[in-house]
């Protein structure tokens, strides 16, 4: 019996996430794999898609400017009704907690087709933040039959709302497989001219200080990506030697937000969006990250890279406790102060610049795989990540 697995993803961070678990389940035995874009994102999107390789099998298009969440949703549970419909997949795979997953989630829920839940159980604690993720992944929990959490901490969110342990695998976060394989080959060039000089310079040891940025949360929209700009800004001025990487969302709402700040700063390199493999080796110059990014807090920790993150509150605090990653939030005087702190003291840079792993090894896929052979064809149970290090 061939197992028909749907993935269904829509944003940039989905599609780096998903990439390794369709490459996997193109090449395993009994699978077949169906991959549907919902195209919530589109360039950012199709840049990632580009790099794996991947085609998929069908495009919903849907992406919109200004387009609001219930249209999102909308137009995702349309779309997809009239794909598993046609296609009657064995099980439909989601990631995440966009707007693209819990559509797509209850349209397959619907229709009673299982749902896999990838990166499941990450929980802020708090309804608003981020809005409307925090939501959008408690629902899919609701309505999931295989929920692949990413850490033990996220097991244990979700055994705390009464999911049951046989439903749960600890994957590792797929992530993690993604920089690894784009990481093995760093010997990426850089489209922009004044980036690629930059690094050249970093290689002959004449760059200063670096400080890699990423902004876009839907609550730090407005006045507090105003106070972002403003404090990269300040930043930028007083130290001439730091050059700021910003490579800035395709949402406008962004861009009008932080453009007027920076406009005019040499030091400030506002640029596209990088494709993937480009922005891992940005990541690798820099010596700061600052961002509200879910993903980039997951990757720079790996790359031993002292994160700052832009929000109150996190649904990944597994790098907080390993003192990577500090939250700071988004006044403009306490995000220059904080970077000021790792700029100015080598002592609090080397107590965050650890390269630490806690969200995965880069086999997330593999047990996946093994999971989704266990829930639905019979396989054997696989053992969690962290439960099968060998030291
Ligand atoms: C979405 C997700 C968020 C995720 C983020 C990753 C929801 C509710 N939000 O937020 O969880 O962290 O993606 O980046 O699902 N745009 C383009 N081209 C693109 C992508 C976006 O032009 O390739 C513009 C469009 O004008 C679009 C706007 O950005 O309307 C906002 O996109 P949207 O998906 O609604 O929100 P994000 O902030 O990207
Ligand atoms: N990323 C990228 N190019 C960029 C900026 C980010 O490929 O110019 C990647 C980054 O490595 C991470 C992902 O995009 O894996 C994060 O996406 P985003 O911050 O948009 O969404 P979130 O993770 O917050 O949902």
């Amino acid at each position: 019996m061939t197992l028909r697995i749907m993935t269904i993803y829509g944003t940039r961070p989905e599609a780096i996430k998903v990439a390794p678990i369709i490459k996997a389940i193109e090449t395993a035995d009994g699978m077949e794999s169906i991959a549907v874009v919902t195209g919530q994102h589109r360039e950012m999107l199709d840049q990632v898609n580009t790099m794996f390789s991947i085609v998929p099998d069908y495009d919903l298009n849907i992406m919109s400017a200004g387009q609001t969440l219930n249209e999102i949703v909308a137009r995702v549970i349309t779309g997809i009704d009239g794909i598993l419909e046609a296609e009657a997949p064995d099980a439909v795979i989601v990631q995440g907690d966009t707007s693209t997953v819990m559509g797509a989630a209850v349209a397959s829920f619907n229709r009673q087709i299982p749902v896999i839940h990838l990166e499941a159980g990450l929980r802020s604690g708090d309804i608003s933040s981020p809005f409307p993720e925090e939501a959008n992944r408690k629902l899919t929990t609701q309505i999931t039959a295989l929920h692949l959490a990413p850490t033990a901490t996220s097991k244990d969110n979700l055994v705390r709302e009464a999911v049951s342990e046989n439903d749960i695998v600890i994957t590792g976060n797929s992530v993690i497989d993604t920089l690894l394989f784009a990481t093995e080959n760093l010997e990426v060039t850089f489209d922009d001219e004044r980036l690629e000089a930059l690094s050249a310079a970093r290689d002959a040891g004449t760059a200063g200080r670096i400080m890699l940025v990423t902004a876009h949360r839907r609550e730090n929209l407005g006045e507090a990506m105003v106070q972002i700009g403003q404090g990269i800004a300040d930043l930028a001025t007083k130290y001439p030697d730091l050059t700021v990487v910003f490579p800035i969302h395709r949402n406008p709402k962004v861009r009008e937000a932080i453009r007027p700040a920076v406009e005019g700063l040499q030091n400030v390199l506002l640029i596209e969006p990088l494709a993937y493999a480009q922005f891992t080796k940005a990541l690798s110059l820099a010596d700061v990250v600052l961002t509200d990014s879910g993903g980039v807090q997951e990757e720079a920790p790996s790359l031993g890279k002292p994160v700052l993150v832009m929000r109150e509150n996190t649904e990944r605090p597994e790098a907080v406790v390993a003192g990577t990653v500090k939250l700071i939030g988004t006044h403009r005087q306490r995000i220059v102060d904080e970077v000021s702190l790792l700029l100015d003291s080598e002592e609090a840079y080397n107590g965050m610049a650890n390269a630490v792993n806690p969200y995965g090894d880069g086999r997330a896929a593999e047990r996946t795989i093994e999971a989704v052979r266990w829930k639905f064809a019979g396989g054997a149970r696989p053992v969690d990540f962290g439960d099968d290090r060998t030291v």
